[in-house]
C-alpha cells in the first residue's frame, strides 16, 4: 500500500515534470493564476479572466483606461488601488523589471 502510493507520487512527479512546461501557465504569470484564469476558457475566478486582454478594453469598470496596453498595465500592476480606489485586486508588483516581464507575458497570452 505504502509502496504503491510512493510509486504513484513518483509517477505523478515525473509525469508533471514532462507535461508541465507545455501546458502550464507562463512562469511570469504564476502569481496571477492564484486569482485569475489565464486559459481561453476565460473563467471568472477571484478576478476576471486575463486571456487575450492585451489591446482590449478593460473588462472591469472604473480604471479610466481605454485599453490594456503597456502603459495602462504598468500603472495597474504597480498599484491597482491608485488606478481604481476601492478595487478588489489586493495585489501589486513593485519591481519594475518584474512588471515589464509580466506585461510581455500578458501580451503573448492569446
Ligand atoms: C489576490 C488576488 C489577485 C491576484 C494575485 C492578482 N489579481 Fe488581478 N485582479 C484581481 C481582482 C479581484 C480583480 C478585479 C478588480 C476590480 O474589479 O476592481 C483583478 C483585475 C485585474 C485586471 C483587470 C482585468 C480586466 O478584465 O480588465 C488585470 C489586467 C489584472 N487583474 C491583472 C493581474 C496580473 C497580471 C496579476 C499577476 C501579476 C494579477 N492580476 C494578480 C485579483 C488578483
Amino acid at each position: 500500500m505504502i509502496r504503491s502510493l510512493w510509486a504513484l507520487a513518483v509517477g505523478a512527479a515525473i509525469f508533471g515534470a514532462f507535461v508541465a512546461p507545455a501546458s502550464a501557465n507562463p512562469a511570469e504569470l504564476a502569481t496571477c493564476a492564484a486569482c485569475h484564469d489565464l486559459s481561453p476558457a476565460k473563467k471568472q475566478v477571484v478576478g476576471s479572466p486575463l486571456f487575450a486582454i492585451y489591446g482590449k478594453k478593460p473588462g472591469i469598470e472604473g480604471t479610466g483606461f481605454a485599453k490594456w496596453d503597456k502603459a495602462s498595465l504598468d500603472k495597474w500592476l504597480k498599484s491597482p488601488s491608485a488606478v481604481k480606489p476601492g478595487t478588489s485586486m489586493m495585489f501589486m508588483v513593485k519591481n519594475d523589471a518584474q512588471r515589464a516581464k509580466i506585461i510581455e507575458a500578458l501580451a503573448e497570452l492569446k
